[in-house]
């Protein structure tokens, strides 16, 4: 069973996939099951370059990676960025080398949001 908006990595070859809408069958890629990225958060090593910060004035809400820049190089970079609200996927923004680390959105209702995270090197981070 596939998790919804789980995101899944191929530790052959790379591919990595978001789940849109989940349902029983396992993710196969180059012939084994696909990981599924789960979160580290602010307890795990690299958190200060991977935990998302989230700053909310009414309904703009910015998330920057992390507390300190997180580089945006060729080799490592962050690749995306969401809100989340349980498993919901609010809103997210795709990121390339050169760009900021950081997306702003804008929120109708920013109750219980957070944020995550996908590292092209470290994986998947939320925040606290
Ligand atoms: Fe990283």
């Amino acid at each position: 069973m596939a998790e919804q908006n789980g995101i899944y990595k191929c530790n052959v070859c790379g591919n990595i996939v978001s789940v849109l809408d989940a349902h029983a069958g396992t993710l196969v890629c180059c012939g084994q099951p696909m990981q599924l990225l789960t979160p580290k958060t602010s307890k795990d090593e690299g958190r200060e370059k991977h935990v998302p910060v989230i700053e909310i004035k009414g309904k703009k809400v910015t998330v920057k990676v992390g507390s300190v820049p997180h580089p945006m190089l060729d080799s490592h970079y962050i690749m995306l960025v969401q809100l989340v609200k349980g498993n919901e996927i609010v809103n997210g923004k795709r990121l390339k080398p050169g760009d900021k680390p950081e997306a702003v959105f804008t929120v109708e209702d920013t109750a219980g949001i957070k944020a995550r995270d996908l590292c092209n090197i470290h994986g998947l981070w939320i925040s606290d």
